[in-house]
């Protein structure tokens, strides 16, 4: 089982993971900091993401479109009529929830009452901003509530200047805004987040198979950056949980302490985005197929993940703890392209000398690896922390060093340590990273 929520809050707090968004004011529920170790891991998430989806294949290109976006966008994709969650306010102690995440609909989570739930009514969960300095109706915008919209609005643009044929996918990494009724369970579920989304353009009678091959290919990448593949699931959607564009739908979840909960959703949206903003913008968004001579609207499969999610799962999935010479030791098995150092440099002690040659040694080693050079504690205790951070090798150098010119290299999953030249050091790693 993964560990407990509380203690994985406690140790992204403690050791620079995650902090609560304006603290020093009390904290603004539902929004969050990522402080330098966390930063770390969510950059090195977004970039294997980034690797697997575009990198490494030559179907996909990337795009960055703007958080701000025409108010018709959201018209057309039906997110103003229809993005919203059943929302119920108790008449007790006046806390809303949201009607459909409520084990008994008609008892107050919160203060324990039955029935004094009061009608319910659908909550539009876009934020709303206004731009310029009138703030009427006619200048209201909304922050994205998903980065796909930014992608289907960018579709043409795309296609012609990358000189794109079918089958072909545009990806996108950032930030997305939804004022959650019922946000929780640490970064989650917030009220802004960070999504990894890819839409794959198609031939409409392709879309089934590309379906089945995203949804493996999108399973296999958490297992392939070393998640347990016992706390992973597919869970393919009835027809009754379908959104309203899609015809197939399937989730990878993960096993949170709270139960099997959503990391990433894998749908076939058919051809409604394309349609819909053709309807709307009276651009023609249909595909020219110079082969056959046919014009269509190319389906979409789409895979949607949360990159804030991904990294609190990865944190949760990496977690263990273990008796070492029957003391408690926490390590964070993090996978190597993960973690957010690869490697710690250690003086063993303070002495100015032995300091200045490990600075030497981190310097010969920065443009290599993303590394910490720690001076505090004793080298008992910056083992510890950098076993709770995830650092997979941390090398140590001694007073032998200065004679020898070879430092002790400590594997973080095995303890083992091997002496290793100075000079053979960056190939050494390179080796035992894969990088
Ligand atoms: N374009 C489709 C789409 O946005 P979604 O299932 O609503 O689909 C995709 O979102 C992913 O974004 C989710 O699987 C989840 O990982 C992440 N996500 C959605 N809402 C979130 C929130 N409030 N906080 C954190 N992550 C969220």
């Amino acid at each position: 089982m993964p560990a407990s929520l509380d203690t994985i809050v406690n140790l992204a707090k403690r050791r620079g993971f995650v902090f609560s968004s304006s603290e020093i004011y009390g904290g603004l529920r539902s929004a969050y900091d990522y402080g330098p170790l966390g930063t770390q891991l969510l950059r090195n998430v977004k970039n294997e993401w980034w690797r697997s989806m575009v990198q490494l294949r030559g179907d996909i290109v990337g795009l960055d479109s703007a958080i701000l976006q025409s108010r018709q966008v959201w018209a057309a994709s039906g997110h103003e009529a229809s993005f919203t969650d059943p929302l119920v306010e108790c008449s007790s102690c006046h806390t809303r929830h949201r009607l459909d995440k409520l084990d008994n609909q008609d008892l107050c989570p919160n203060c324990g009452q039955h029935g004094t739930f009061g009608e319910p009514r659908q909550f539009n969960l876009m934020f709303k901003t206004f731009m310029g300095p009138v703030e009427g109706e006619a200048d209201l915008v909304y922050l994205r509530p998903e980065t796909a919209q930014g992608i289907f609005i960018n579709y043409e643009n795309v296609r012609r200047t990358a000189r794109l044929k079918l089958p072909f996918g545009v990806a996108q990494v950032g930030k997305s805004f939804r004022n959650e009724i019922t946000p929780g369970q640490f970064v989650f579920r917030t009220r802004e987040f960070e999504q990894m989304e890819m839409e794959f353009f198609c031939r409409p009678e392709e879309a089934d198979e590309w379906f089945r091959y995203w949804t493996s290919e999108r399973f296999g990448w958490y297992q392939e950056l070393g998640m347990s593949e016992e706390n992973l699931r597919l869970r393919p959607h009835g027809h009754d949980e379908l959104a309203h564009y899609a015809a197939a739908s399937s989730d990878v979840e993960y096993r949170f302490p709270w139960g099997w909960d959503e990391l990433e959703g894998i749908a076939n949206r058919t051809d409604f985005d394309l349609r819909a903003h053709t309807d709307a913008s009276g651009q023609d968004l249909s595909y020219f197929d110079e082969a056959s001579g046919e014009r269509f609207f190319p389906y979409v499969v789409e895979p949607a993940a949360g990159a804030t999610r991904a990294t609190f799962a990865f944190l949760m999935d990496a977690y263990h703890e273990e008796e070492v010479e029957g003391e408690k030791r926490v390590v964070m098995r993090l996978d190597s392209r993960l973690a957010p150092y690869q490697v710690a440099v250690l003086p063993l002690s303070k002495k100015p000398h032995l300091v200045a040659e490990a600075e030497k040694v981190a310097d010969m080693l920065r443009p290599h690896f993303m590394l910490e050079l720690d001076t505090t504690q004793s080298i008992g205790r910056r083992y510890r922390r950098h076993d709770e951070i995830g650092t997979p090798y941390a090398v140590t150098f001694d007073f032998e060093s200065l004679d020898d010119r070879a430092v002790t290299v400590r594997d973080r999953d095995t303890m083992d340590q091997d002496r290793v030249s100075i000079d053979g050091l960056i190939g050494y790693l390179h080796d035992r990273l894969g990088s």
